[in-house]
């Protein structure tokens, strides 16, 4: 790690620092005016040069990924950071998939200068210009962009890069506090095989995840949805069928819109039996995106499946009447493919309201196995709460002991808000290692193809639904005939 040379001595650093879980900033209030928040794998601080947050940064965590001197935005108003950044995909993957990253800089100097001629490398623009480039690496990119000139989020970005506005001002540091720590160790203290449980969630019906993938997807011809990206039509129709299937299995639901122009979050609540403000959460992203230049959007896998894992669990609560101890929550976000804003619009909500969050699991990808793989289940490596993935690993291991449970860096679902707010959170993915669905971030995500595996998918769902139990606290509603 160098530093830059003196004569940049004026200029404050702007640090890219690995993704570390925020605990590890526990004690650095020091930091709290320098921190710009998270996306993807990457942390963002803006330091004083001289100020005691680079020192403290620098004897805790020197594993920066890179260190630049960067003028604060005051300087240049009406301007936003965005960062692109590599996913973490199998190689079968990578070899195969074109790499988009070449159009999409091109499609973003088109909307910039649309004569760019050919030959000419994209984005060789400077000062002054809609999209500036300030740092260019390998797996990483980060831009300047005039947003009132770029309109940026509405183009998708390349298929195998993850993208995002980075704060304009500081995030304040929240790490999960240790009670509520203690509270999930205390949960996962107590877990062992409960037959209730056990037959509960093995009631997830198979047959109904189909029909409504198949909903979702426009596959069964029904729905008329041709795509469930943010901005598109179709993501109303889900977002309105969801709603009224979630009610009609007795829950309280909200289309809670976060953003002009995007699809709403949805929110359903089940009331505790008892007099508690403690709340269970889980949830999936119904927004999807297709490929590059397609309008074509079905997310059968990305991330319907998470999608109608959570349909599932509350039609079986329904079905098997049951009644929870604290209050659960079942949330649908979307833009998440935009950078997880519905989910943080909606964390950063609970925040603020002072929630009483227990802990909240996001189910996003569970149908995908390769082609000689086991049926998996895979945890975050990094970004989560490593109590939470403990207490869901170990309850997959008594109610689904036909998943492999490993880790995987498949990074930044929407538990990451969660998790930036403080609050307990984890998620559950189909493979214990790198993305390997050959249709990911593409317009052929369909649920009727080779490798969607709705066995893994039911097995998937019972490991939240299970962890959702203990965690809440359950009985069975008796029949009053
Ligand atoms: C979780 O599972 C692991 C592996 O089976 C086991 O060693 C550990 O004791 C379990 N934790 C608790 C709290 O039951
Ligand atoms: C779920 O339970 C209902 C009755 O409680 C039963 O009719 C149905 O067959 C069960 N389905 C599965 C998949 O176990
Ligand atoms: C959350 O609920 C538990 C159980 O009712 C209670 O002990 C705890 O104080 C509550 N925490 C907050 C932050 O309200
Ligand atoms: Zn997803």
């Amino acid at each position: 790690m160098l530093l830059p040379p003196p004569s940049a001595a004026l200029i404050p650093l702007f640090i890219i620092a690995s993704y570390n879980p925020l605990n590890v900033y526990q004690d650095a209030a020091i930091c709290s005016d320098s921190y710009y928040g998270a996306v993807g794998n990457s942390n963002f601080f803006w330091v004083d040069r001289q100020g005691p947050c680079l020192k403290y940064l620098l004897s805790h965590d020197p594993q920066f990924t890179s260190i630049h001197p960067l003028r604060l935005l005051e300087h240049r108003s009406g301007t936003s950071l965005f960062w692109l950044e590599r996913e973490a995909v199998d190689e079968s993957l990578s070899l195969s998939a074109k790499d988009e990253l070449f159009e999409y800089l091109v499609e973003l100097e088109g909307l910039n200068a649309p004569s760019l001629s050919e030959g000419q490398q994209p984005l060789n623009t400077g000062v002054g210009s809609a999209i500036e480039v300030l740092l260019r690496g390998p797996d990483a990119l980060l831009l300047r962009v005039d947003l009132q000139r770029t309109p940026i989020l509405e183009v998708p970005p390349p298929r195998l890069w993850k993208a995002a506005l980075i704060s304009d001002s500081p995030v304040p540091f929240t790490p999960v506090p240790s009670l509520a720590v203690d509270r999930v160790k205390q949960i996962l203290s107590k877990v062992k095989f409960d037959p209730l449980v056990a037959s509960v969630v093995n009631n997830i019906s198979v047959p109904q995840l189909k029909n409504d993938i198949r909903f979702l997807t426009g596959e069964d011809g029904k729905s008329g949805i041709e795509s469930r990206h943010s901005f598109s039509d179709g993501i109303l129709v889900a977002a309105e069928w969801l709603k009224a299937r979630m009610e009609d299995t007795g829950a309280t639901c909200e289309l809670k819109p976060f953003l002009s122009g995007f699809g709403p979050n949805i929110i359903c609540t089940y009331a505790a039996s008892t007099k508690t403000s403690e709340t269970v959460l889980l949830s999936a992203h119904y927004d999807s995106r297709g490929s590059f230049g397609s309008t074509r959007a079905p997310g059968a896998d990305d991330d319907g499946s998470g999608t109608v894992s959570i349909l599932g669990i509350a039609r079986t609560i329904a079905r098997r009447r049951v009644k929870f101890r604290t209050n659960v929550q079942l949330c649908l976000f979307a833009g998440e493919e935009q950078g997880l804003l519905g989910s943080r619009a909606y964390a950063r909500e609970l925040r603020a309201a002072g929630a009483n969050l227990t802990l909240m699991v996001q189910a996003d990808m569970l149908a995908y196995r390769a082609p000689g793989e086991p049926p998996q289940l895979g945890l975050p490596d990094i970004i989560g709460s490593p109590e939470v993935t403990q207490l869901v690993a170990n309850v997959s291991a008594i109610y689904s002991p036909e998943l492999s449970v490993g880790f995987t860096p498949a990074c930044c679902s929407d538990h990451q808000s969660f998790h930036e707010q403080g609050f307990p959170a984890t998620q559950v993915f189909e493979r214990a290692g790198p993305i390997a669905d050959p249709m990911y971030h593409n317009s052929g995500d369909l649920s009727d193809r080779e490798g969607y595996d709705f066995g893994q998918l039911k097995s998937i769902g019972k490991v939240q639904f299970a962890t959702l139990l203990h965690a809440a606290g359950f009985f069975i509603e008796e029949d009053d005939e």
